[in-house]
């Protein structure tokens, strides 16, 4: 039993967990960046947890040629750079030698005979079938579509299950979400889609239906009648690195907001589901987007979002180009690597309470958070002896690097005054229980291996969030040659944000 070796006691509710059965792992994109830095270490972290059945295969598939060696070649050099695993110890061997490579154009129906062919030779008839589409949303289309004219989309002769992984991002407007969604339909039932949203895996993010819904003392307080409102932060220091292909097509907006910050949102807002079942939880995350106020208003203006781009500037002691100068980036580009907005929520619990979003790259330090702020207490009974104004009450969700929850409140400074200061009381998931946090990619793939979808995205919730950001796009591009805001990278992002908050008589918090 976990923990009971250890002694410590905040182990004793790990439970050992259900293995599934014999898969198969299908990657298209096996040649890409995600399957080296995240696919391959999660699958490896698994078999070395024991998590996976005692009979799992990985078939990579992508169009440059490669053999089996080269593949598990590529298998080895990814876990000595992002698992630190060199040289191979036993679990990435056996790893190794359960991984096969097929190679084609993902329009040629040739290429999925190849692949049956191949699980075939490998003798997995009876296997369930994930597949994983580490690719380009218009590619997605045609993998699926070609994966259902090929019978794969259908449980097979031996009776094993048929899923698909979709990565972000899922279209990027409404239009091309939905057709990507009516798509996925007709080949599959939603119970075998699973579209990923990384942030959903984060232990700190499923922490947070934990935390409001197994405790009886915050939901209480989870209202606008406690709390004046709430920010979410997600900081990054890198900037666009050699993603520019990808990232100028896209922007902060639809690479961030779109799917990691939105499902955070709704996690903090969403009300207390039924029951902890997949679509229990789910309906009421859609509940928060489809009641929230649209960014843009009857005119046509976006003016609950700020949108900006790094200049030149310092970042962890290093000097940095300007996003426009970075490798693949138009010298004119308007393309936004910071985005503040500030939402509302028609609910009962909500009405008139902000939730301020913001996300940049190249910001001075790497941190998502959730800040939760509370209203001051009614009476400052402390003013004559304490005169400085006392700080309201905050909750903390520090979703990474620093996983934890901590909470601020005041406290009497010792001395024979009365003299206040606030002082944090902290929670952390390290010293609390002793054990690593899994990455997110090890819970969403084994998740999805065992048939789990709660902490994946439906395809309403994805819909419905492209509903909110497509006006902003559509209100940025009618701006015209309106110059995008600027900020220096090292900064906590352009001044247009600050004003926003300042507007409303707020300011973002220091991290
Ligand atoms: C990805 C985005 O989805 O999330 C990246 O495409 C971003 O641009 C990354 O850097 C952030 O993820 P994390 O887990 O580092 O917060």
């Amino acid at each position: 039993m976990p923990g009971a070796d250890n002694g410590n006691p905040l182990l004793d509710g790990l439970r050992i967990e259900p293995t599934p059965a014999r898969t198969v792992l299908v990657i298209f994109g096996a040649s890409g960046d995600l399957t080296r830095r995240k696919l391959l270490p999660a699958v490896y972290q698994l078999s070395r947890g024991q998590r996976l059945p005692a009979r799992f295969t990985v078939i990579g598939v992508a169009r440059s040629a490669m053999t089996d060696d080269e593949f598990r070649h590529q298998l080895h050099d990814s876990l000595k750079e992002f698992a630190g695993v060199a040289p191979p110890d036993d679990v990435s061997a056996a790893l190794a030698r359960e991984l096969f490579y097929v190679q084609g154009e993902m329009d040629d129906p040739a290429l999925y005979q190849r692949l049956a062919a191949k699980v075939k030779e490998i003798g997995a008839i009876e296997a369930g079938l994930l597949f994983y589409l580490a690719i380009p949303p218009a590619v997605s289309g045609t993998v699926v579509g070609q994966l259902g004219a090929a019978n794969f989309t259908k449980s097979g002769e031996g009776g094993g299950w048929r899923r698909v992984i979709v990565e972000k991002p899922f279209g990027t407007d409404l239009a091309s979400a939905r057709s990507l969604n009516q798509l996925l339909h007709t080949h599959l039932d939603e119970s075998q889609i699973f579209r990923i949203d990384h942030y959903l895996g984060k232990e700190t993010v499923q922490n947070l239906l934990v935390f409001r819904f197994a405790n009886g003392m915050f939901e209480p307080v989870w209202n606008r009648r406690y709390i004046d409102h709430v920010q979410i932060t997600a900081a990054e220091t890198v900037g666009v690195e050699r993603r520019a292909s990808y990232y100028e097509g896209a922007g902060a907006l639809r690479d961030m907001v779109q799917n990691h910050l939105m499902q955070v949102l709704a996690l903090v807002a969403m009300e207390p589901p039924s029951a902890f079942s997949a679509e229990n939880v789910r309906d009421r995350k859609l509940d928060v987007l489809v009641s929230m106020h649209p960014l843009v208003t009857e005119s046509g203006a976006a003016d609950h979002v700020v949108r900006a781009q790094y200049g030149a500037g310092w970042v962890n002691g290093a000097e940095v180009p300007g996003y426009r100068a970075e490798d693949g980036v138009s010298s004119a580009s308007t393309t936004e690597t910071y985005v503040a907005m500030r939402m509302f929520l028609d609910s009962w619990r909500w009405a008139g309470i902000p939730f301020y979003l913001r996300t940049g790259k190249r910001l001075p330090k790497r941190t998502t958070e959730i800040a939760i702020q509370f209203r001051r207490p009614p009476l400052h009974i402390f003013k004559r002896v304490s005169p400085t104004p006392i700080a309201s009450n905050l909750l903390i969700v520090n979703v990474q690097p620093d996983e934890g929850i901590s909470v601020r409140f005041e406290a009497k400074l010792p001395g024979t005054r009365m003299q206040l200061a606030p002082v944090m009381m902290n929670f952390r998931y390290g010293s609390a229980f002793g054990v690593p946090v899994p990455e997110a990619y090890e819970t969403l793939l084994l998740d999805a291996m065992l048939g789990d979808p709660t902490l994946f995205a439906r395809h309403d919730f994805v819909e419905a969030s492209w509903n909110l950001i497509t006006p902003v796009h559509e209100a940025w591009r009618g701006s015209g040659v309106a110059p995008i805001p600027s900020y220096e990278a090292g900064e906590w992002g352009p001044r247009e944000a600050d004003a926003m908050m300042a507007a409303d008589g707020r300011r973002w918090r220091t991290l």
